[in-house]
């Protein structure tokens, strides 16, 4: 007995010393939920949101637990954002920004312009007075979740399907071909922090629908016109499978100079052919480096558009399918159900777990920031949380970046220098409660020490 645990002893320590002595961290743990597990890897795992079903405990429970981007999946469309022509209504929209914001998550918000689910009204206008409405349109909406949203799709599904590569016809294209450029520069100076995304479906392989899309952000990137992001909605099924080309599909987007995001993902096969889709899927995106991350149309089958197809993650009873598992193996880079190994991936070069630092040792009214750092092989994720001691109704946080760090993209937070400020949603913070914001960059982000001031 005592032999055996000199020696498991023994090994351990052999084992973290020649972790220790190759840079590695000993107590790298993979993440056991899919958006932490994306987050390790400085992207997002984000699901399509429902508001009416935010009340169904199993459902929000599994939505706060796994998801750290949410899409309303009807709620922020033209038909239920303005009914009436000038008449906003933002009731339900709200709701879901208001779940995202108390869980943590962020916003992908869904979809400005598009042919379907207008409000009756603008089905049956044209010419100028439906391109002014569309303005019109944008304007308020995006205008209305100014700094709350992560990425707008701008324009939804304008391309035609079959081999023509040009675009469908619609009362918007009717209004003249410079319909879509005009959506993005609208939205552009209505939320200039928002990433502005095209976003169509049947375009997840090299295809001529793909490829018109292609020309189209390329012919965008070279006149300025502000395109940020493609969506790929990625509806996988027998009549539009996964093909093998899907990743350099993404990188050939990727390599005009925008990200990239699966945004409607959900898959119609059964079985471990299901679950290798979702793998395959879930490697595609990691694999290109602007890829930003992975939404799925809908949490349960149950949930979703096509419940018939059982096309998603979770069963109805909200039990994780195999589907899942090879979802947040593909995240981890290997199998989760067994011991982690060393490292999880081989481009990362410091500890996948975060690392937390205490701050404000001395000064600051009413509250502490504490950062927690995602770094691997160029870039990282700082996720900052901030607790007041008293209760506080705004904040700002002092925290420099080591020079050749680059912040890409940040949420929930507005930054001034080295001066990160709460935004209107999260001044107020309760004593002894806390708020977090975060940000991406690239280079190594280092050992950080915040300060925090709250007023
Ligand atoms: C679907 C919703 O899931 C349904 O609830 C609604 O009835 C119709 O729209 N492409 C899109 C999504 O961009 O907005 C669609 O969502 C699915 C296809």
């Amino acid at each position: 007995m005592r032999r055996t645990r000199t020696r498991i002893a023994v090994v351990l320590a052999g084992t973290a010393a020649l972790a220790t002595a190759i840079g590695l961290a000993s107590t790298a743990q993979a993440a056991t939920t899919l958006g932490a597990s994306a987050a390790d890897k400085g992207r997002y795992f984000g699901t399509a949101v429902a508001n009416y079903k935010l009340s169904d405990a199993t459902y929000s429970g599994i939505l706060d637990r796994e998801f750290n981007m949410i899409t309303p999946e009807n709620e922020m469309k033209w038909d239920a954002t303005e009914p009436n022509q000038g008449q906003f209504s933002y009731g339900s929209a709200d709701a879901i920004v208001a779940h995202a914001n108390a869980h943590g998550q962020r916003m992908r918000g869904h979809a400005l312009a598009w042919y379907s689910q207008q409000p009756g009204w603008a089905q049956n206008m044209s010419g100028t007075a439906l391109r002014n409405a569309m303005v019109n349109h944008i304007t308020n909406v995006a205008g209305h979740y100014k700094g709350k949203i992560y990425a707008w799709d701008v324009v939804n599904e304008a391309f035609a399907d079959g081999g023509s590569g040009g675009r469908r016809d619609s009362n918007l294209q009717r209004t003249g071909n410079d319909w879509i450029e005009v959506a993005f520069q609208t939205a552009r100076a209505a939320d200039p922090g928002a990433k502005l995304c095209y976003n169509d479906y049947n375009t997840d392989g090299i295809n001529a629908k793909s490829t018109g899309v292609y020309n189209m952000v390329k012919d965008f990137k070279s006149r300025g016109v502000p395109i940020d992001c493609v969506g790929f909605q990625s509806h996988i099924n027998s009549g539009s499978p996964l093909t093998s080309d899907y990743q350099a599909n993404l990188q050939r987007f990727a390599d005009l100079g925008v990200d990239v995001q699966i945004t409607e993902l959900d898959i119609a096969y059964s079985g471990t052919q299901q679950a290798s889709a979702y793998a395959t899927v879930t490697k595609a995106c990691l694999a290109v480096s602007r890829c930003t991350g992975i939404t799925v149309w809908g949490i349960r089958d149950s949930d979703s558009w096509r419940s018939s197809d059982n096309p998603l993650l979770f069963d109805g009873n909200g039990n994780k399918k195999a589907a899942y598992t090879s979802t947040l193996d593909a995240l981890n880079g290997g199998s989760t159900s067994s011991p982690p190994p060393v490292s999880t991936s081989p481009s990362r070069s410091t500890s996948p777990s975060p690392s937390t630092s205490p701050s404000n040792p001395g000064g600051g009214q009413g509250c502490t920031a504490t950062t927690s750092v995602n770094q691997w092989q160029g870039g990282f994720v700082v996720t900052v949380r901030v607790t007041a001691g008293s209760t506080i109704n705004g904040w700002t946080v002092g925290l420099a970046l080591p020079s050749g760090a680059t912040v890409t993209n940040s949420w929930n937070v507005t930054r001034s220098g080295n001066n990160w400020s709460n935004v209107s949603y999260n001044g107020h913070v309760n004593a002894g409660q806390y708020t977090e914001f975060g940000f991406q960059g690239t280079g190594t982000a280092g050992t950080l020490t915040p300060t925090c001031s709250g007023s």
